[in-house]
């Protein structure tokens, strides 16, 4: 039995394209295998602090000299951690925005990423990612078609950091392009074609 966790990053709720598309991957993963249960953290109901000075500061202490004004100054950031190390599957909904991430998303990375959490350092001082062996699929939505041969900055980018700070490698990409082309319609079985979970 898997666990999934469901991100979603767009404001535009049912309207949103990014978050029709990792639906569809969700469902896609409940009819594929016994699925135990899934946590929808909807980015844009429950919107990620930003790191300010004083949580800053908690973000790099040891973990082992945690008090209680770190446990609420990380709250935030301890819950959506939890949720990661319960998750066997994430799927990511992002727009694409000026070629980028959602800025709730950066935010939720922000504090999910922590030294001594989700990766530590061995006596090498190589990084070692805690959560490897998950899977991540990512569903980008974008106004415009990417060019052939152009880089694609949001792939690139997400499988760095969860390759990096949390030690996952698989990490597959879904996209829809070109929502705002006069009359689009969005057909997410005809993009999840080829589906079928690996892996994991
Ligand atoms: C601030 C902003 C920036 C955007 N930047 C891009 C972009 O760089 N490239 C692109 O193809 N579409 C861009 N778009 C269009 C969105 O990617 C598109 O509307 C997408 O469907 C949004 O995702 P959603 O449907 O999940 O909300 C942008 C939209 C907004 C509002």
């Amino acid at each position: 039995m898997k666990n999934i966790l469901h991100i979603i990053s767009s404001a535009r709720g049912n309207q949103s394209y990014s978050k029709g598309l990792s639906s569809a991957i969700v469902q896609k993963l409940q009819q594929q295998e016994r699925i135990n249960q899934v946590i929808i953290r909807n980015l844009m109901k429950d919107i990620p602090p930003y790191a300010d000075e004083i949580s800053i500061h908690e973000f790099y202490k040891n973990p082992g000299s945690y008090d209680e004004k770190s446990t609420a100054l990380l709250s935030y950031a301890n819950k959506i951690v939890d949720e990661m190390r319960e998750a066997d599957i994430i799927v990511i909904g992002t727009p694409m925005f000026n070629l980028g991430i959602s800025t709730p998303l950066k935010g939720w990375l922000d504090q999910l990423i922590r030294a001594g959490v989700t990766y530590v350092f061995d006596e090498q001082w190589n990084r070692v990612g805690q959560f490897k062996g998950k899977k991540v699929y990512l569903a980008i939505a974008s106004g415009g078609r990417r060019i052939e041969g152009t880089p694609d900055y949001i792939s690139a980018y997400l499988k760095d950091v969860f390759r990096s700070y949390t030690g996952i490698t698989d990490v597959e990409t879904y996209r829809i392009e070109g929502t705002i082309e006069p009359g689009f319609e969005a057909n997410y079985d005809q993009i999840l074609g080829n589906f079928e979970m690996q892996n994991i």
